[in-house]
C-alpha cells in the first residue's frame, strides 16, 4: 500500500474572487488576493493510499462516507492529477489502482469558514505527493475543485491570477509575499450565531455574473486598480492601506451580492455591528489599526497586527459582552496577554456601542501561515496495514 498525509491552510480573501468566465474550468473575471492562515489553528488534513486490494474508491469526510465518483469537481482534480503522473512516468504503482481518501477539518465545515479551500487544497498536494507529481501545475487543479482552493496551496499573501487563455493554463495562483516577510499580520475570526441557509458561493457568484449591473465595472475597474495598490501595500508593509483596501472590496463584494436578482444576502445584523464597531474603534484610536472582511457568510475575519491584538480584543470583549468571555473554549488559538493600556494606544475610554449579550459564538485568533505541507505517518487518517479510517 502506498499512502500520504498531508495538511493545507485556510486562506481569507482581502480581494474577492466573485464570478467565473467558465463554470467548468472554474476560470474567474477577476484576480484575487489573499493570506494564508497558519494551519496550528485551522487546517485541513488529507490521508489518501493506494493498494491493488482496493475494488473501489472511497472517501471519508469527518468521518463520514461520501461517494467520490459522484464529486464531479474531486473526480476532475483526481483525473488531472492522475495526466500528469502518466504524463511524467516512471508511476509508482498502476494508474488503475482504487484510493481510499479520508479528510478531517480542525474546525467546525458547519461555522461556514473557508473549509472548502483548505480540503480541495489539500487532497491535490496529498494525491500529488501519492503520484509523485511536481508542483508547478498544482494550483491550476486545486482551481477545478473549488476556486478559491487554488490560493490555499502557498503561504503568505498569495494572488490568483484570472489568466487569459480558454484552457485555463494561466489561471494559477503565484505567492506575492512569504508569510516571514510580514509576521506580525493576526487574524481575528468573530464566529457570529446564524442559523439562515445561505445561498452557496458557487450559486450565488453564477447569478451575479447573470443579473448585476455592477459586477462587470468591479472586475473591470476597481479590481485591477485595487490590486496593484494591495500588493504595493503588501510589499512596503503598510497596515493603513491595506486595512482600507480589504475593507472597501469586502463592501464592494457585499454589494455585488445584494445587486444580485434575486439579492444573496450574506451579513446579518451582527456582522453590520461588527462593521460598526470596527470603524468606531479606529477612529477611536486616531488611526486603522483593524479591517474587517466577510466572505459568504457572517463571520468576520478581522485583520490586526500582533501589538495590537490585547487591545482589540478587550475592546470586542466590551462592544460584544458574552456569558462565555472567560472560558478558554471562548478565545481560541494563540492565546492573548491581558490588555496593557499603557502600551497600546487605545485608553479604554471611548465609547463604544454596546451590543446584546452573546451575539458572537466564538473568536479564533490566529496569524499569517504556509503552505501546506506533508506529515509524518503516525498523522495518518487510515490504518496503514488495511488502508481504513483509524477511529478517534
Ligand atoms: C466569497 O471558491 O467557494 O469566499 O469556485 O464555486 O467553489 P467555487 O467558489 P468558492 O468561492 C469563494 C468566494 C469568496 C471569496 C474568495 O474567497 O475569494
Amino acid at each position: 500500500m502506498f499512502i500520504e498525509t498531508c495538511i493545507a491552510p485556510v486562506n481569507i480573501a482581502l480581494i474577492k474572487y466573485w464570478g467565473k468566465r467558465d463554470e467548468e474550468l472554474i476560470l474567474p473575471i477577476n484576480d484575487s488576493l489573499s493570506m494564508t492562515l497558519s494551519t496550528d489553528e485551522m487546517c485541513a488534513k488529507t490521508t489518501t493510499a493506494a493498494a491493488a486490494s482496493f475494488n473501489r474508491h472511497i472517501m471519508w469526510l469527518n468521518g463520514e462516507e461520501v461517494s467520490l465518483e459522484e464529486n464531479a469537481r474531486a473526480m476532475c482534480c483526481l483525473n488531472e492529477l492522475q495526466r500528469l503522473a502518466i504524463a511524467k512516468g516512471q508511476l509508482k504503482f498502476p494508474i488503475e489502482w482504487k484510493l481510499h481518501i479520508a479528510s478531517h477539518n480542525n474546525f467546525p465545515t458547519a461555522a461556514g469558514l473557508a473549509s472548502s479551500a483548505a480540503g480541495y487544497a489539500c487532497l491535490v498536494y496529498t494525491l500529488a505527493h501519492l503520484y509523485g507529481v511536481e508542483d508547478e501545475e498544482l494550483t491550476a487543479i486545486a482551481r477545478q475543485g473549488s476556486g478559491s482552493a487554488c490560493r490555499s496551496l502557498h503561504g503568505g499573501f498569495v494572488r490568483w491570477h484570472m489568466g487569459k487563455l480558454k484552457n485555463g493554463r494561466d489561471s494559477i495562483a503565484l505567492p506575492i509575499a512569504p508569510e516571514h516577510h510580514w509576521p506580525e499580520m493576526h487574524v481575528l475570526i468573530l464566529v457570529v450565531n446564524d442559523g439562515r441557509k445561505k445561498t452557496s458561493s458557487t450559486k450565488g457568484m453564477q447569478r451575479s455574473v447573470q443579473t448585476s449591473d455592477l459586477i462587470a465595472y468591479r472586475a473591470k475597474q476597481c479590481v485591477p486598480e485595487r490590486t496593484v495598490a494591495l500588493v504595493d501595500a503588501i510589499e512596503s508593509r503598510d497596515f493603513q492601506k491595506l486595512a482600507e483596501i480589504t475593507m472597501r472590496d469586502s463592501n464592494q463584494f457585499h454589494a455585488i451580492a445584494l445587486d444580485t436578482y434575486p439579492p444573496c444576502v450574506y451579513m446579518n445584523d451582527v456582522s453590520h455591528a461588527i462593521v460598526e464597531f470596527v470603524h468606531a474603534y479606529n477612529a477611536a484610536v486616531g488611526e486603522t489599526k483593524l479591517a474587517y472582511t466577510f466572505d459568504g457568510g457572517p463571520n468576520a475575519c478581522i485583520y490586526l497586527l500582533e501589538k495590537d491584538v490585547s487591545a482589540a480584543l478587550a475592546a470586542i470583549q466590551l462592544s460584544f459582552p458574552n456569558d462565555a468571555a472567560q472560558s478558554v473554549e471562548y478565545v481560541k488559538g494563540i492565546p492573548v496577554e491581558r490588555e496593557r493600556k499603557e502600551n497600546n494606544g487605545f485608553n479604554g475610554n471611548a465609547t463604544f456601542p454596546i451590543n446584546e449579550q452573546n451575539l458572537l459564538k466564538y473568536i479564533i485568533h490566529t496569524r499569517i501561515g504556509k503552505g501546506p505541507q506533508r506529515v509524518d505517518k503516525a498523522e495518518s487518517l487510515l490504518d496503514l496495514t488495511h488502508g481504513l479510517p483509524i477511529e478517534n
